[in-house]
């Protein structure tokens, strides 16, 4: 459920028009709804019922401030998987004690970070950076509780590019090495063992894998204990997958999701951590472009818009596939050729959709990309020196650009002139 809904046939964010938006702040730009947000994370958060659970926002799916902290006042945490992410974080306001720092290599300066700043927890990806975290915060005087991300060699039957759960995935460490590096961590200074972590991926769109991966915690949980290592935290990862493609199956519902980790692992009595990022902000974002120019060649017809891959790259990196919804409401005749709708980059990856029935559309009118809030802004570049698109988050009648379109000046700010060539 989300609020892009039409209002009088204008499409719009909450009580806001798209169109006074973009008239405002200019095209493309992303436009995000604080209610839906809202919603997602508390239908989440309340899945679990008496289960303990912190519910840690993986903000790799949309690390603007202003979203952040929307959640964080919520009362959620943060999954981050970079110092700047985890200064992102508490900038927001999330409290370290409610962040978990994830991420398959973290250098040592990030590492520092995160201990210097207390964060709850680390997921520690290799024997290496066990032994890294463990020098650091014996250094720093510090304990931190960690958790070995394992990989249980578990396919989540997702896009290959976003599958981390398989063996040759370089992602955690192979459950069945897991045990020997518990017995390890337990013996050296500045850590915790009490937490295990898994992650198999994203956008998954059926319960069994996360059962099979969570089935595999489970019996490490048990082995570790029986072996005296208290293992009292799990962290579950994210993952579940939204609904893009309204023609697919539904994906299962927070409460499918909950009831499975209860049924796999309810009774071990442990703290549950869950690091969701799409389902939270998935389809509390849309991406608003402009027609530029309508073309008919040979064989297809193309809709070309301001907007391109480099400010949506999903469609061109994995095939995805976002609804794209006229912004004013138009009569579907039965006549319309289907469109290709593409961006001006001169790569012929640069095409959001392929024979896409839409209505008539002509220069000038405004398009919105769906289910655009997660791995939308954040995967964003400057690629043809475009600069990136703003960001507007609404709450009811109210809009506020939560980050602002650079100036050319602003973009060029970084690059200078080597002296022999000024
Ligand atoms: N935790 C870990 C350790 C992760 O690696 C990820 C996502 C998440 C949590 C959040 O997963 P989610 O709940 O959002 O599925 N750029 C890709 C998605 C990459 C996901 C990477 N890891 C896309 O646009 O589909």
């Amino acid at each position: 459920m989300h609020h892009f809904t039409y209002t009088n046939g204008v499409l719009h964010a909450e009580e806001v028009p798209l169109p006074r938006i973009a008239s405002e702040v200019g095209t493309p730009f992303y436009c995000y709804s604080h209610a839906t947000m809202a919603r997602h994370y508390v239908v989440f958060r309340d899945a679990f019922g008496k289960l303990d659970v912190s519910v840690c926002f993986a903000m790799k799916a949309n690390s603007n401030l202003a979203v952040v902290r929307t959640l964080g006042q919520l009362g959620a945490g943060a999954d981050v998987v970079s110092g700047g992410e985890l200064q992102i974080a508490l900038k927001a306001g999330i409290p370290a004690s409610k962040i978990v720092f994830s991420g398959v290599g973290k250098t040592d300066a990030e590492i520092r970070l995160a201990l210097a700043c207390n964060v709850g927890q680390m997921n520690v990806e290799s024997e290496d950076e066990l032994v890294r975290i463990s020098a650091a915060a014996a250094q720093l005087g510090k304990k931190v509780r960690i958790a070995l991300r394992v990989n249980p060699d578990v396919a989540a039957g997702t896009h290959d590019k976003i599958s981390t759960g398989r063996k040759d995935d370089k992602f955690g460490i192979d459950w069945t090495l897991a045990p020997g590096l518990y017995r390890k961590a337990r013996e050296l200074p500045g850590l915790v063992p009490s937490s295990i972590a898994v992650h198999i991926g994203s956008q998954i769109t059926n319960l069994v894998p996360f059962e099979a991966a969570f089935s595999r915690v489970r019996e490490l949980a048990l082995l570790l204990r029986a072996e005296g290592i208290p293992i009292d935290h799990l962290d579950l990862g994210g993952g579940l997958g939204v609904p893009y493609d309204h023609s697919a199956e539904p994906p299962p519902t927070p409460a499918d999701y909950a009831a499975m980790v209860k049924r796999t692992l309810g009774e071990l009595n442990c703290k549950f951590t869950f690091e969701p990022g799409r389902l939270i902000v998935g389809n509390a974002g849309v991406m608003v472009a402009r027609v530029i120019a309508t073309k008919a060649g040979a064989s297809r017809s193309f809709l070309i818009l301001d907007a391109a891959m480099n400010d949506l790259i999903r469609p061109a990196m994995y095939g995805a596939r976002h609804e794209i919804l006229p912004v004013k409401e138009r009569p579907m005749a039965a006549t319309v050729r289907p469109v290709d709708v593409v961006g001006p980059v001169c790569e012929s990856a640069d095409r959001f959709a392929q024979d896409y029935r839409l209505p008539h559309l002509e220069p000038n009118d405004l398009v919105a990309f769906m289910t655009a809030g997660a791995y939308g802004a954040v995967m964003s570049s400057s690629y043809n020196a475009r600069p990136l698109i703003p960001e507007v988050l609404v709450k009811g009648s109210s809009y506020a650009v939560v980050r602002r379109r650079p100036t050319f000046e602003q973009m060029m700010a970084l690059e200078q002139l080597p002296p022999w060539l000024v």
